[in-house]
């Protein structure tokens, strides 16, 4: 065991999460690599806040084993905890304090000398671009900027490993794109990362790895790019026609198909030949007069995959990303 925890920052074994009779995670098992940000990707309810919150102690685990930075969570999450940073899903900010008293009170629960606190807390406002907002009142700040000093304060124990639950929910496009240009920053420096996301494109920028999850179990996990070619492949045709012809149009696209999807009249065709499977079908469609109410090529991505997986879309996903 010992040999195989020093490359790991968490390692989770038929991790449980029951809440009464009811399992928001169900026996799921995986491992997060020192230096490596890993995702865990799915719709509102599929359990990542209930395995990040198990993995920061703030919830006891069920059943199964969790290792923190080689520690069972049981056991040491006090030891654990001094060495985390934590970004939760809800806002804890202290409303009544400035940006700079926010990040101050919080070195102290790690027992920061207070110099060293405040060259930290500087330090930090200027990496989250705040510095012109150290004096400001937490409560006066937009959703953003408040998300942006979550983060910073995430970072004033120089954590080994941040848990970070939906950090850029409710950021605007440059804001999103700084935090992860910060985040990938950090992890050049070697900080491990659990991230927590329904935002696909963060996923496909940030993490090494993934797992998949839908109502508390696991679908997938792994590389964003493998999952891309195992499920779908690198081109989805999108054609509007009516369900009734879908059978006829799957049939003449088989040759090149790796995988397909219906969503009411949309048929989605999934091919590592996009160009040929459209110019085929293109030919087969003009010959036999068939009605299509539109056809688009496009490369697939994450969500894809999801689709494929569940039969579901990842909600809201698609028009909040930004690429
Ligand atoms: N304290 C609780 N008591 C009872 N049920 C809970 C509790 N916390 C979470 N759940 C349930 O567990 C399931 C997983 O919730 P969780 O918050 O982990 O999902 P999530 O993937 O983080 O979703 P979201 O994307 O909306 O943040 C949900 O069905 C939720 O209602
Ligand atoms: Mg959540």
């Amino acid at each position: 065991m010992s040999e195989l925890t020093v490359d790991q920052a968490i390692i989770a074994q038929d991790l449980t999460k029951k809440f009464g009779t009811f399992s928001a995670v169900n026996n799921i098992s995986f491992m997060v690599s020192r230096g490596e940000c890993f995702g865990l990707l799915g719709p509102n309810g599929a359990g990542k806040t209930s395995i990040a919150r198990m993995i920061f102690g703030f919830s006891p685990i069920t059943s199964g084993t969790l290792r923190v930075l080689d520690q069972d969570i049981r056991i040491s999450a006090r030891q654990v905890k001094a060495r985390l940073g934590v970004v939760a899903q809800e806002d804890n900010l202290d409303p009544e304090l400035t940006v700079l008293e926010n990040l101050m009170v919080y070195a102290n629960y790690f027992r920061l000398p207070r110099n060293v606190a405040r060259e930290r807390a500087e330090e930090i406002l200027q990496f989250m671009d705040l510095t012109e907002k150290a004096d400001a009142v937490v409560d006066e700040l937009s959703g953003g900027l408040k998300r942006r000093l979550t983060l910073g304060r995430a970072l004033i124990n120089q954590p080994e490993l941040l848990i970070l639950d939906e950090p850029t929910t409710g950021l605007d496009p440059y804001a999103r794109h700084m935090v992860w240009h910060r985040l990938r920053q950090l992890k050049e420096n070697g900080t491990t990362m659990l991230l927590t996301t329904h935002y696909l494109e963060e996923a496909r920028q940030l993490c090494d790895r993934l797992i998949v999850l839908n109502r508390g179990t696991i679908l997938e996990q792994g590389k964003p790019a493998a999952l891309i070619t195992k499920h779908v492949g690198a081109f989805a045709l999108e054609i509007g026609v009516e369900p009734g012809l879908h059978g006829q149009l799957l049939s003449w696209g088989s040759p090149w198909l790796k995988a397909s999807q219906r969503i009411g009249n949309d048929l989605i065709l999934y091919s590592d030949q996009g160009q040929e499977l459209a110019e085929n079908l293109g030919l087969k469609i003009a010959k036999d007069h068939l009605r299509i109410g539109y056809q688009r090529l496009r490369p697939t991505n994450l969500e894809d995959v999801f689709l494929k997986l569940t039969g579901e879309t990842l909600q809201g996903s698609e028009d909040e990303t930004e690429g």
